[in-house]
């Protein structure tokens, strides 16, 4: 079947970007001058997918704003004669059909996901966590529709972790079936290093058979007393199997200032408008210290 919708979460405090993130959602921080939230719009868009559903709850009104008209401000744009800025605030509107559900209490990101079921349906989606934002040449999420198209099941996006870092992440127990592919035999949410089943750790990309909602529905919460996708998906593994693809393409984890810091540099280093003088002064920061 087919994947015509995108689930994307953007339900959480943002607690890791406070105070930057207590009257604005932390999905609308730019990288250079793009809200993070549009990366992964866009990749759902260029890999195919134009239905988004945008999960939110309270105080998110800019990601709806974000991607709504301004007859304002495209008046203004057009009297100053700025065709473009006119074109990439355009842009921004045309860019998905986009539907908002919100999340009244924020119970964990297997919970935030449950919220979209009835906008599902019964039917397999994709879905983003716009923390992780990946470049790459084939969108990320494009190449994970080619897994889900020969296998027929659910498909998780995972990388290569440091034995340290699996206590930010879901680690796979993987049995290799191809080239990137692997069968998920089992899932523990950020576990201990010494109980990581591999060094296989989920990035935020999934294609879901709709079994998954039955399942969030049975989920109790796990780790940090939150409904885990990860526990949702070791409950799906019992009935269906779930495979994990290791994507081409560079992960940049923005749900921490450090992370977020970092990819802002390197976007910033990539834009032919901005590169080279940016280059020129990060070299001159590097003399000076
Ligand atoms: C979530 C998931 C985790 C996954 C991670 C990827 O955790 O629960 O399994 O590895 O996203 O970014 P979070 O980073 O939201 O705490």
């Amino acid at each position: 079947m087919k994947i015509r919708k995108a689930v994307v979460t953007a339900a959480g405090w943002g607690t890791r970007f406070l105070p930057a993130t207590k009257a604005q959602p932390k999905e609308m921080l730019p990288l250079v001058d793009k809200p993070m939230i549009q990366y992964v719009v866009e990749e759902a868009v260029a890999s195919g997918i134009k239905q988004i559903i945008i999960v939110t709850a309270l105080g998110k009104r800019a990601i709806e704003d974000h991607f709504d008209r301004s007859f304002e401000l495209e008046y203004a744009l057009k009297q100053k004669g700025s065709s473009e800025l006119l074109e990439k605030v355009q842009q921004t509107m045309e860019l998905a059909n986009i539907s908002y559900i919100r999340q009244k209490e924020q119970l964990g990101l297997g919970h935030a996901v449950l919220t979209a079921k009835e906008l599902i349906g019964d039917e397999p989606f994709a879905l983003f966590l716009p923390d992780d934002i990946i470049e790459s040449k084939i969108p990320a999420m494009k190449q994970m529709l080619g897994v889900y198209d020969r296998y027929g099941s659910s498909v998780i996006a995972v990388q290569t972790i440091a034995p340290e870092e699996s206590k930010a992440y879901g680690v796979i127990a993987p049995r290799q079936v191809e080239k990137r592919i692997y069968q998920v035999l089992s899932l523990v949410e950020k576990p201990e290093p010494e109980d990581a089943p591999s060094n296989l750790g989920i990035v935020g990309r999934y294609i879901l058979t709709p079994e998954i909602f039955d399942m969030l529905e049975k989920t109790t919460p796990g780790k940090g007393g939150e409904i885990q996708l990860t526990d949702g998906l070791r409950l799906l593994l019992k009935k269906q199997k779930i495979y994990a693809y290791q994507f081409q393409g560079t992960r940049h984890d923005t749900g921490t200032p450090l992370g977020f810091l970092k990819a802002s540099v390197e976007f910033a280093l990539k834009r032919p408008d901005l590169g080279p003088r940016f280059k020129e002064y990060l070299q001159q920061l590097n003399l000076s210290n």
